[in-house]
């Protein structure tokens, strides 16, 4: 039995819809920070002895879509390393799931390490990458520490992630507004399924997304804050503007978020360098220096209480346990 252990990671730069549903390759590159406060622990045995695969999610089996994306994993090692069995899988998330906050990709990444190495397999991170895809686009990224590119590639091989800057020293970290950790009602598949499928402005959110690759990718190895957090900012907002445009239209946003995102708003015309980003749920994350955490944290204090905040700072990439 192998146990592994992968982090989140929250896009700057998102990944929003699927040129290929069944491989999983996204539109457009994008580009992610990994965490260090939330991850994911994987276990997994292939077992003569089981008549099929066996996956546990915090200690319960799992049910619904997820059951098919482990065994596309799954079946995607049995084919690579040749083995036959079936697999215990036991996944223990230190994240709260599905609200936005990427449990999914840690999960995959995590899987994807932990049954590669149990079936024998010793394979490259950029390997690992390509498999965790095959769960979660965003899984892809998890394999890696610190600032990560996922390549939208052409094909399976060429679609995969790598690090931009693996050990992060510079002074940025990520304030995570828990604004509701219940299960969302759109989930991320869906919600870009839709998109790519009815709202006019995908087409825009791609030719925009693509074309902000280079810069974010400077101001990372520049470490320039202000220009990091404005493009990923425009980022956020630009993937939420492509739900209003949907049929029938939807949005991720409650009344919470948008007062977060107001109150970052505020600040920045204060002096204070933070900006936000918003993934597929309700969830406001704050990119700033930790210098100015004390501050926001204060401000934000008038709209959420202390224990719906959550500093996280550059986490790293898969290990074993
Ligand atoms: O990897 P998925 O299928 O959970 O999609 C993730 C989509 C976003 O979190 C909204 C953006 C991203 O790039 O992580």
């Amino acid at each position: 039995m192998i146990t592994a252990r992968a982090h989140t990671n929250i896009a700057f730069l998102k990944y929003w819809g699927k040129k290929n549903v069944k491989l999983i390759l996204p539109y457009n590159d994008s580009i992610s920070l990994t965490l260090d406060r939330f991850y994911t622990d994987t276990s997994v045995d292939f077992d003569q002895s089981l008549d099929h695969d066996e996956i546990f999610v915090d200690e319960k089996p799992l049910t619904g879509s997820g059951v098919k994306r482990v065994k596309n994993v799954l079946d995607l090692v049995r084919h690579l390393s040749g083995i036959s069995n079936f697999a215990k899988v036991q996944s223990t998330n230190h994240v709260p799931s599905t609200a936005g906050l990427a449990s999914s990709a840690s999960a995959f990444a995590a899987l994807a390490a932990a049954s590669t190495k149990a079936a024998g397999l010793n394979l490259s991170n950029r390997q690992l990458s390509i498999i965790a895809r095959h769960g979660s686009g965003s899984a892809s990224r998890s394999i890696f520490g610190g600032f990560v590119q996922w390549h939208a590639g052409h094909d399976d091989q060429s679609s995969y992630a790598e690090p931009i800057q693996e050990n992060v020293d510079w002074d940025i970290n990520l304030i995570t507004v828990l604004i509701n950790t219940a299960q969302k009602k759109v989930s991320s598949t869906n919600g870009m399924q839709s998109v790519v499928e009815t709202s006019p402005f995908y087409p825009a959110w791609v030719k925009n997304a693509q074309a902000d690759v280079k810069p974010m990718k400077t101001a990372i190895l520049n470490q320039n804050l202000a220009t990091l957090g404005e493009l990923a900012e425009q980022s956020a907002m630009r993937m939420h503007a492509t739900t209003f445009g949907a049929v029938p239209s939807f949005t991720y946003f409650q009344p919470q978020t948008l007062a977060i995102l107001s109150a970052v708003r505020n600040m920045r015309k204060q002096g204070v360098e933070c900006y936000s980003t918003v993934d597929a749920g309700p969830n406001v994350k704050i990119i700033c220096a930790s210098s100015d955490n004390e501050f926001i944290m204060h401000e934000l204090n008038q709209i959420v209480s202390a224990k719906q905040l959550v500093v996280c700072k550059p986490g790293p990439g898969i290990t074993y346990l």
